[in-house]
């Protein structure tokens, strides 16, 4: 995003023009940076540690041009579900470059995961029963609790540690590669995802050292070849002016040290080193363009805009900071007012106090940014408004990679009984 003349741009577009042509509110994804934010963190960890490779967590933004981007510059995907695995498919990936991370497998995920031939990630040994009933994988892994977690979204997406749904306890990591080798498994890789948004690059080596000293017992005692270590997502992204964004070059450097002494201290033949980020690679590459609708003065002064919880969920279901423009009065004076979107309920009422331009009128373009990790993925119909539509720049060309959201898609998939239509 460029603000120039006084005027927002995402890539070489003007927001007022995407409002125009598409309407609000929209979501506007920048190609070249996705590009750029991959390629930086690519270089980085590949550098440190050359046999490495991205997997993509879809579920922070699924749309498949986005995913496409990805897949382009050499991503696997890490799915979460049955349709991240169709939707993986659907862009010409599928097999090994699949990491199937599902929690609380049913039967019908876990055949159709056998089916795929993707990497069977297992979130628990309670599961792996019903794998190999199934049908043997090929690969699998375990995720990991190493004990410790970390978020810079507070405590609500902290993913290991005792107070996490997530992962196999490390009492309980040796008992469960076995059983898999008893089971007639042969390859293997481990895995973990203790958290999400983390900024600090000690971090990373400090949870790929916890995962090592479990990994590597295992792989010592059971003579079990690792053929890949996953360190999960979480490489994190500044939301606040004035906030320090990851040093991704530090990160890479300290981890690949940290692994690299690992795999010396247990012996291991050095494994593929992965990593599934999303926020980094899509996080600050989108923005929401919305509209002013109205102003009230009532207790407070309070800005209406098409931009609301529906449409962002992570303010109100995180208390999570996202930075705001007002196109054309970035430069005017502030005054400190809220700002909220349409529904019928308070904690739609995403700022409840920021300093904003004081001269903010009805139809005026409201501009959010970092929406582009769990931002339209986490959208919902509420009230009925409908999701947004999203759009794609790439340089001066903007195209509609998903349309807004109509009326028949808020009753698609329902059904009334004839009795209920008479009378
Ligand atoms: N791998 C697994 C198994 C995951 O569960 C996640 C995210 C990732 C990778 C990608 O993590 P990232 O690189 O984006 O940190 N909705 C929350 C974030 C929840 C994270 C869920 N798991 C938010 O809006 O902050």
């Amino acid at each position: 995003m460029r603000i120039v003349k006084n005027k927002i741009f995402i890539g070489d577009v003007a927001v007022k023009d995407i409002a125009t042509e598409y309407g609000t509110p929209t979501y506007v994804y920048d190609e070249n940076k996705i590009r750029t934010n991959y390629r930086r963190a690519l270089k980085a960890f590949s550098k440190h540690y050359p046999d490495f490779r991205f997997f993509y967590a879809v579920k922070a933004c699924n749309n498949p041009a986005i995913v496409n981007i990805l897949r382009q510059e050499g991503a696997g995907i890490d799915a979460a579900s049955v349709n991240e695995i169709k939707l993986a498919k659907k862009i010409g990936l599928g097999g090994e470059d699949v990491m199937f991370s599902g929690n609380f497998l049913s039967d019908d995920d876990i055949r159709f995961g056998l089916k795929s031939g993707v990497i069977f990630n297992l979130d628990d040994p309670s599961i792996l029963p019903r794998v190999v009933e199934f049908g043997k994988p090929e690969i699998l892994s375990f995720r990991v609790n190493p004990g410790y977690g970390k978020s810079n979204v507070g405590e609500f997406v902290t993913n290991a540690g005792p107070n996490a749904k997530f992962g196999v306890h490390p009492d309980q990591v040796m008992d469960a590669y076995r059983a898999a080798k008893d089971a007639g498994i042969t390859r293997f890789g481990a895995h973990m995802m203790p958290g999400s948004c983390i900024t600090e690059p000690e971090y990373f080596s400090f949870i790929t050292n916890l995962l090592m000293d479990i990994i590597g017992k295992v792989g010592k005692k059971l003579k079990i070849q690792f053929e890949f270590i996953d360190l999960g997502g979480g490489l994190g992204i500044p939301y606040r002016p004035g906030e320090e964004g990851l040093n991704v070059e530090e990160a890479a450097k300290q981890v690949a040290g940290a692994f690299k002494s690992k795999v010396r201290e247990y012996g291991l033949k050095p494994p593929r080193l992965m990593m599934e980020p999303a926020r980094y690679f899509v996080g600050n590459a989108a923005w929401i363009v919305g509209k002013v609708h109205s102003i009230k003065k009532s207790y407070k002064k309070i800005i209406g805009t098409d931009i609301g919880m529906n449409t962002l969920a992570r303010p109100a279901m995180y208390g999570a900071y996202h930075h705001i423009y007002i196109d054309g009065k970035e430069k005017d004076p502030r005054e400190k007012v809220g700002l909220c979107g349409q529904l019928c309920e308070n904690t739609d009422f995403w700022v409840k106090e920021r300093e904003l331009p004081s001269t903010i009128k009805e139809g005026d373009i409201v501009v959010v940014e970092n929406a582009g990790a769990y931002g339209f993925a986490m959208s919902y119909q509420y009230n009925g408004r409908l999701r947004p539509a999203e759009v794609l720049v790439n340089g001066k060309d903007h195209y509609l990679i998903r349309r807004r959201e109509e009326f028949g898609d808020m009753v698609r998939n329902t059904s009334v009984p004839d009795y209920l239509k008479k009378g």
